[in-house]
């Protein structure tokens, strides 16, 4: 790939010098032909460059929506109203060449369900860096936007880092985590962004992705689980529709980011999705996920120890896993260490 750039650039080096030769009025001819041949050079440049490090071309953001759904489908455990949710938003952004608005879509739900997981598989499947990828831009909100106080200053940080990525890059995505610990009016300095305008100063911003995490409204999201549980319905007959409604309540009254937030106010939130609480099952099947990652033997035994050390509620039913998928990996990790320590005390 590499050495056929520099044949490349080579040869269209050699071909406009021969041409500019050929051109008669010497002076102006050499002149064109200079012009020309450092453009060819930087053009030669750039797509030697973006066959090296990142740019925001078809080398490096290669959407993969067929991709993105078989990831959710097959890894992405108990979120039924996530899967097609999220495929069909991504989807539907992507294809269209000229979207109205930027993309926003809000994940809510208790630690563990599988936000930050989602937003890591669409990065994945648009950007051949994923999360590592120099357009795809994440914001912890207790880490980037700590003190309350300084709202102003953020704001103004925060709209030249989306104007800068954005020029870079129009597909840019940008993860905001924690937004129920954003300080209170950060995201309004967001809403140009993400409102219907053609261009603000001349950058479009209508292809970009938010994608906002929080855990607001993650209790009624739980009661409602519960509650469809409790009175024996199945909890893949719990609809979009009904979770919706929580979820604006919780966001538009629970204190956070999108507290009282304009985004809400104009309907700019293109799709609110919930996160469910993970049950017992759901928690084993991502065990076993991660063994299987991590080259091990998959046994029921294992995986029930694994599943053990995990805590659940509510008390009586033990039901749902505290922490969901979150801490399987470490638990996994522990598990094994302990069971390779057995077999080397009997081997010994
Ligand atoms: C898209 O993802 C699917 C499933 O992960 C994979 O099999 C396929 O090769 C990918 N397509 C491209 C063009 O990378
Ligand atoms: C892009 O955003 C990052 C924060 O994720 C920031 O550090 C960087 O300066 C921004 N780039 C531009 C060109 O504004």
């Amino acid at each position: 790939m590499i050495m056929s750039s520099y044949i490349k650039l080579f040869f269209v080096l050699n071909i406009f010098l021969t041409v500019s030769l050929a051109i008669e009025p010497i002076t102006t001819g050499l002149a064109v032909g200079v012009g020309v041949t450092a453009s060819a050079l930087l053009a030669g440049f750039n797509h030697f460059k973006c066959n090296v490090v990142e740019c925001c071309d078809n080398n490096w953001f290669i959407p993969n929506i067929t991709g993105l759904r078989t990831s959710l489908q097959d890894k992405l455990h108990g979120q039924h109203l996530v899967v097609d949710t999220v495929a069909k938003a991504v989807k539907g952004h992507i294809r269209n060449k000229n979207p109205s608005k930027a993309l926003v879509l809000s994940f809510h739900g208790w630690t563990g369900g599988g936000k930050n997981f989602v937003s890591k598989m669409i990065a994945e499947n648009l950007f051949v860096k994923g999360m590592m990828s120099r357009h795809v831009h994440l914001f912890v909100a207790t880490l980037h936007f700590p003190h309350k106080d300084r709202v102003e200053t953020y704001k103004d940080q925060l709209r030249e880092w989306i104007k800068g990525n954005t020029s870079d890059c129009p597909h840019s995505i940008f993860v905001f985590d924690e937004m129920d610990k954003l300080p209170e009016g950060l995201l309004d300095a967001v809403k140009p962004y993400i409102d219907h305008y053609t261009e603000i100063n001349g950058v479009d911003y209508r292809k970009t992705i938010f994608i906002l995490l929080s855990n607001t409204a993650g209790n009624t999201i739980t009661q409602r689980t519960y509650q469809h549980w409790q009175e024996g319905r199945k909890r893949e007959d719990i609809s979009l529709k009904e979770m919706d409604d929580l979820i604006l309540k919780g966001s538009f009254n629970e204190k956070g980011g999108l507290w009282h937030s304009s985004l809400i106010e104009k309907n700019l939130i293109d799709v609110f999705i919930p996160f469910l609480p993970l049950e017992r099952q759901h928690v084993k099947l991502c065990i076993r996920d991660d063994l299987r990652a991590k080259g091990h033997t998959v046994t029921e035994d294992v995986v029930t120890k694994v599943a053990d050390e995990l805590q659940y509620f509510p008390d009586r039913e033990q039901l749902y896993s505290k922490s969901g998928c979150k801490r399987v990996s470490q638990k996994v990790d522990l598990i094994m260490e302990e069971v390779s320590q057995t077999v080397e005390e009997i081997m010994r």
